[in-house]
């Protein structure tokens, strides 16, 4: 893939998303966050794939992905109001019929448009689906490291701003409550992710999201995670829960063990 065939999609998606959000009701907020969310994964993606040391070709596939992984919302929210996949369709499957409809990325090899599909569909199931060749792994794992770091960045953004609306639509419409409940302790410590129908409280949708530690698939998101401050943010309310203490010393170590493996190695 090259530059010029990047650019084509590129295009395309801003023609695809303008009426969307010209729309003559106004556009909704969500919408505009999840344009602002794409554009942000694509910039994640850049810095993930050039950490990586991939050549163009490797890079210019994953950024369609990022640019391409949630463009099902669009359809989504116009047709069913929601951005819920239980109350409505997979967003995934739905970009992915959109994608075809245009056949947006006709131009690309079959091998090129295979990865990419794969990417979408796969960005948002809880697992990767098995038996995939090895290049239509790599970038779906690529893709739900450079998105899980912008979730991460919009919900603390949201946490620790003052629109409650948004916030009640973050943390689930859960209530907030002193405690963590054992089932989501439960899951952590078998180092499984945290089911949704797990959650009581705000605490546990905190723990949930730190759960997909487990989940990462590159060092460099790891470290991003450390550096950024992520993990010290979210984990701060949780270190006074008696019963989550030992759940987030064992997160911490699986994001600190791999870079502290790093040091031995590089030493
Ligand atoms: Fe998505």
């Amino acid at each position: 893939m090259n530059i010029e065939a990047y650019n084509k999609i590129a295009h395309w998606y801003d023609d695809y998303t303008r009426p969307y959000l010209e729309g003559v009701n106004g556009v909704p907020d969500s919408l505009r966050l999840k344009q602002a969310h794409i554009a942000r994964v694509v910039i994640e993606m850049d810095s993930l794939t050039s950490a990586l040391g991939l050549d163009e070709s490797q890079c210019l596939i994953a950024r369609t992905i990022a640019l391409l992984h949630d463009i099902g919302r669009y359809e989504q929210l116009v047709r069913w109001g929601t951005m819920s996949d239980r109350a409505s369709v997979s967003h995934s499957e739905l970009g992915i019929a959109e994608i075809k409809k245009h056949n947006s990325i006709g131009h690309l090899s079959g091998t090129e448009e295979r990865i990419i599909f794969a990417g979408i569909l796969n960005h948002s199931r809880r697992e990767i689906e098995p038996n995939l060749d090895e290049a239509t792994e790599f970038n779906c794992k690529l893709i739900r490291d450079a998105d899980k770091l912008d979730i991460y960045k919009v919900f603390i953004e949201v946490d620790m701003g003052d629109n409650e609306a948004l916030k009640m639509t973050a943390y689930l419409d859960l209530p907030e409550e002193v405690g963590v409940s054992d089932k989501v302790i439960n899951d952590l410590e078998s180092g499984k992710l945290v089911d949704y129908v797990s959650m009581q409280n705000r605490h546990d949708v905190r723990l949930m999201l730190l759960s997909w530690v487990y989940d990462l698939n590159f060092d460099y998101t790891r470290a991003q995670i450390l550096e950024r401050g992520y993990f010290n943010i979210l984990s701060e309310g949780l270190k006074h829960e008696e019963n989550a203490k030992q759940a987030l010393e064992r997160l911490e170590l699986e994001l600190r063990t791999r870079e502290i493996a790093k040091g031995l190695k590089e030493a």
